[in-house]
Order: structure tokens, then sequence, then C-alpha cells
């Protein structure tokens, strides 16, 4: 019988600060109201002073095999999603794999932006799906107020700080549970619509996020409703048959944009934006661990997960949990 890839344990971490809309109100020239119609967003979380990726990934990560009843010590493989790393290099896997106290297999970061858990899910489904691993610690990260231009209030009101992540299984005996099918796309002529203006190679520096966030906002809705459709044309499934949807949390006009071009009940969207804000790959992670804990994602749900971000990157990921 063939491998599954099945999601055993789910775990995430909020930094402890809260920013507010009307805090930020009173650094650059916008509003609450502003803000929640055009984006859902009423707050988002900060990482401390001295508070690294690392250890947000950690953090959510102790969660997440405390949940798969899993010691570090099983765990063959860790991915980290993020465009934040601690260093340039190495991986901040490679620091959370010592941290946790992982001692044997690979562990390496995965750069796809907001699509990075994503991307990180289907990478650690292959490893899974040839043999090269037999438990997974997929994460995506973020200490996105790092690069933020906290004068630029078309950025700056839209993200947060978080980390989510799970742990998946090589399964034999996984019966119909388990990574169903995964879609991944980049375009790269669309890379200048949302990037950072720094970079080792480049500048030598840092750098800020730069958006031209209406164009990214009218991508986004097409390709995300792409994305979603092929995954479950893949599974042979339809959205009809989809217990939970499972979005990237950048905006709720594009989770509700998607939901009415699709046909979906938005009831059955998850929807964590108006308290983390966009958390880049953090962001689906930490929303299916919200839902998984207060009960409404239960075991054998089908669930399908999806995201778009810099690059332009997009893909969607279905899974039976
Ligand atoms: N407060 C008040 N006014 C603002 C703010 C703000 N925070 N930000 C922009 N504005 C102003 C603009 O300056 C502009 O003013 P003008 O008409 O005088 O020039 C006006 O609001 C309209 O600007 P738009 O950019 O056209 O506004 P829009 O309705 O598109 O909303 C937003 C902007 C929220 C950024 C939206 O385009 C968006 O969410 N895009 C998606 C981008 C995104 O989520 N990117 C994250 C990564 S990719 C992803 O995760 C999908």
């Amino acid at each position: 019988m063939a491998s599954r890839s099945v999601l055993t344990g789910v775990g995430s971490y909020l930094p402890k600060r809260v920013l507010s809309n009307a805090e930020l109100s009173r650094r650059v020239d916008t509003s609450d109201e502003w803000i929640v119609e055009r984006t859902g967003i009423r707050e988002r979380r900060i990482a401390a002073d001295g508070e690294k990726t690392s250890d947000l990934a950690c953090a959510a990560s102790v969660k997440a095999l405390e949940a798969a009843g899993r010691d570090a010590k099983d765990i063959d493989l860790v991915i980290v999603a993020t465009t934040t790393p601690d260093l340039t290099f190495p991986a901040t896997a490679a620091r959370v794999q010592a941290e946790l106290g992982v001692s044997h297999g690979a562990a390496f970061d995965i750069q796809a932006v907001c699509s990075g858990f994503i991307f990180a899910l289907a990478t650690a489904d292959n490893f899974l799906a040839r043999g090269q691993a037999k438990a997974a610690l997929v994460i995506g990260a973020e200490t996105f107020s790092r690069i933020m231009d906290w004068e630029d209030r078309g950025t700056c009101v839209l993200f947060g700080d978080g980390a989510g992540a799970v742990v998946l299984e090589a399964r034999e005996d996984a019966a119909d549970r388990g990574v169903i099918s995964t879609f991944l796309r980049t375009d790269g002529r669309m890379h200048d619509l949302l990037y950072v203006d720094g970079g080792p190679s480049e500048t030598q520096t840092v750098g800020k996020v730069r958006m031209v966030g209406n164009a990214v906002f009218r991508h986004a809705v097409e390709h995300i409703s792409g994305a979603m459709l092929e995954a479950c044309a893949r599974a042979g499934v339809s959205l009809d048959d989809v217990d939970w949807f499972v979005p990237h949390q950048a905006n709720q006009r594009i989770l509700d944009g998607v939901a009415r071009k699709l046909g979906i009940d938005v009831d059955k969207v998850v929807s964590t934006v108006a308290l983390h804000g966009n958390t880049s790959a953090a962001s689906v992670p930490l929303a299916l661990d919200v839902a998984v804990r207060d009960g409404r994602i239960k075991s054998g749900d089908l669930v399908l997960m999806e995201a778009l971000g810099g690059g332009l990157t997009w893909g969607a990921a279905l899974i039976r949990v």
C-alpha cells in the first residue's frame, strides 16, 4: 500500500505584544475604520526585542509535537517556510533543529513568501512519499515587523508576526487520511508587485516590504481560486466535498472575493485575519491550529488550504486530517 503523509499534530505561537489599529493610526495617516473596512484587520502581534523567527518557530513546534504525541527524536526532516530568517545563513531550520533537539535528517528553509507553508507542505509530502524521511516538522514562521516600513501606511497596517507548525508522518495504514493533492505555481514576471528592496547580493542591506497592493489584490482572487479548483481536480473531488477552507490570511476582502467567485459557504472558511493580520508563511498553519483547537476541524474532515504571495507564488493543498 502506498505511503500517505498524515497530519498528526498542529501547534502555533503568537508573540504577546498586540498592536491595535488605534495605535497604528497614531503613527501613520490611517484609521481603524479604513483598516477594518479595506482589510478586516483589527490587530496584529509584534515580536519582542530579541525574539527571533527561530524562537517563534520552536514555540509552535513544541506544541505541534505535543499534539502529535511525538518527541524531537522522532523527527527526521525540518522545513521552515520564512521570508524573515534569523540570519542570511545558516537556514533558520538549522537553528530550530538544534534548539528542539532533532538530531538526524535534513533541515532547510523554503522561501515562497506568503505561499511558503503550502510549498513546504508539498515538499515534505514528496520527501515522505519517496521514503526519504519518516516524520517531518513543517513550520511557517515570520517576524515581518522587522522588514516593515513603519512610515508606509499602504503596507504597515497589513502584516504581523507569528508561527504555526504541523507534524506530518509517513503512514502505510492511513486509509484515506493525509495529504491528497497539492498544486504549486510561480510566475516570476510579477516579482516587482511585491518584494523587499534589499538583500545581500543586490544592496547588502535587509530592505523593507514594497507592494503594489491593488494589483496584488486583483491577481490574488483569480489565482487562488484557480489553485483551489486545480487541487480538487487532481484529487477527483469537488469544492462541495470540502469541509473546511483554510486560506492564507491576507485580507478579509480576498477571502470573501474567493468564496463569492467559487460559491463557497463563508461559514466553512476559517478567518483569523482580524486578530493576526497577514503573518505571511505562518498564516495558514496558525489558522489551521485555531480551528483544530476550537473544535471546528475534526479528525476525518477534508481541508483545503491555499495561499498567494510574493514571486508571485501561489498554491493549494488538500488534506484529510
Ligand atoms: N489608511 C488610509 N488610507 C490608505 C491606507 C491606509 N492604511 N493605505 C492606502 N491608503 C490610501 C491610498 O493612498 C489611496 O489613496 P488615494 O486614492 O488618495 O491615492 C487609497 O487608500 C486607495 O488605495 P488602494 O491601494 O487602491 O486601496 P485598496 O482598496 O486596494 O486597499 C490594500 C489597499 C488593503 C493594500 C489592498 O490593495 C490589499 O489588501 N491588497 C492585497 C495585498 C496583500 O494582501 N498583500 C499581502 C501579501 S500578498 C497576499 O498575501 C495575498
